[in-house]
Formats: structure tokens, C-alpha cells, sequence
């Protein structure tokens, strides 16, 4: 299996909840290395620049307003199987039905402050991390 990246980012509700520490520890017990990494208070423009996808959707101003509201730790996460590992570890979108033991069912509150993201497969992960990174910014370890 090929050494795979993908983008993370640690959401307001998180970094407000204080537990970056416990879940940078569940990337690197599930064999993650952090590449890169950086706080910011996202500007509006950027989350609608990253989110643009989903412009159309119901809840894009909610989710916009949300990753604006206070700032976010991003991260560049590689690994084997990195997109999917990340997954895994987030849980289902909607923390009521996170499994067990996810970022998502022990630190998320609700769909709308789900705690974190992760690209959802490997073409659009190059995009997000080439969105939030310059080439010099990610290391290889
Ligand atoms: S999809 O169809 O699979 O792309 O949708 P999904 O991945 O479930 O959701 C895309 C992002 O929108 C967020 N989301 C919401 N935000 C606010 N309110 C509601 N109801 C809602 N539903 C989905 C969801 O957390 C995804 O954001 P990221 O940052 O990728 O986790």
C-alpha cells in the first residue's frame, strides 16, 4: 500500500473544547504522521473558497458560519491508506450516529459542530492540502 495524505482540520467546537492534544494522539496511535500544520481564524471568504462544493447546499451559510466562528487547527495527515484511516477515526458526519470510540461520538455535540473534517478521497485531499499549504510548508518525514 502506497503512502497516501490527506487534509484535517480540527473545528472551532474542538479547539474550544481544548482536546487538540487527544486527537493528534488518534492520529499518531493509528500510524498518522502530521506534515503540516497550522492554527488560523479562517476568513469568510476562505471557508467559502474551501466549502464551495457544497454552495448549493441547505446548510452552506450554517457551515460557513460555524468554521468561521473561532479558529481551526489544519493539518496535512500521511500515512498508508491516509484518506480512509482519517475516516475511520472521524466517525459518521452526524455525531449521533458516530460509532463508539470516533473523534466525532466522544468530542462532536451535532451535525452542525461535528468537530472535524477529512478530505473524503485521495485527488480531492491534493487539492485541500495545495488549498491551506504552499509546497514548502509539507514535510516529509
Ligand atoms: S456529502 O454529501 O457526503 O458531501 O455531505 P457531507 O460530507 O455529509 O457533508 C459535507 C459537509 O457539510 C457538513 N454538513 C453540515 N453542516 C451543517 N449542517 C448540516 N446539517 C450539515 N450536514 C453536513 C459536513 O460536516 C461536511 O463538512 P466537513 O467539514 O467536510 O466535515
Amino acid at each position: 500500500m502506497a503512502l497516501e495524505r490527506t487534509l484535517s482540520i480540527i473545528k472551532p467546537d474542538a479547539v474550544a473544547k481544548n482536546v487538540i492534544g487527544e486527537i493528534y494522539a488518534r492520529f499518531e496511535k493509528a500510524g498518522l504522521k502530521v506534515v503540516a500544520a497550522k492554527m488560523k481564524h479562517l476568513s469568510r471568504k476562505e471557508a467559502e473558497g474551501f466549502y464551495a462544493v457544497h454552495r448549493e447546499r441547505p446548510f452552506f451559510n450554517a457551515l460557513v458560519e460555524f468554521m468561521i466562528s473561532g479558529p481551526v487547527i489544519i493539518q496535512a495527515l500521511e500515512g498508508e491508506n491516509a484518506v480512509l484511516k482519517h475516516r475511520d477515526l472521524m466517525g459518521a458526519t452526524n455525531p449521533k450516529e458516530a460509532a463508539p470510540g470516533t473523534i466525532r461520538a466522544d468530542f462532536a455535540d451535532s451535525i452542525d459542530a461535528n468537530a472535524v473534517h477529512g478530505s473524503d478521497a485521495a485527488d480531492t485531499a491534493k487539492n485541500e492540502i495545495a488549498y491551506f499549504f504552499a509546497e514548502t510548508e509539507v514535510f516529509t518525514r
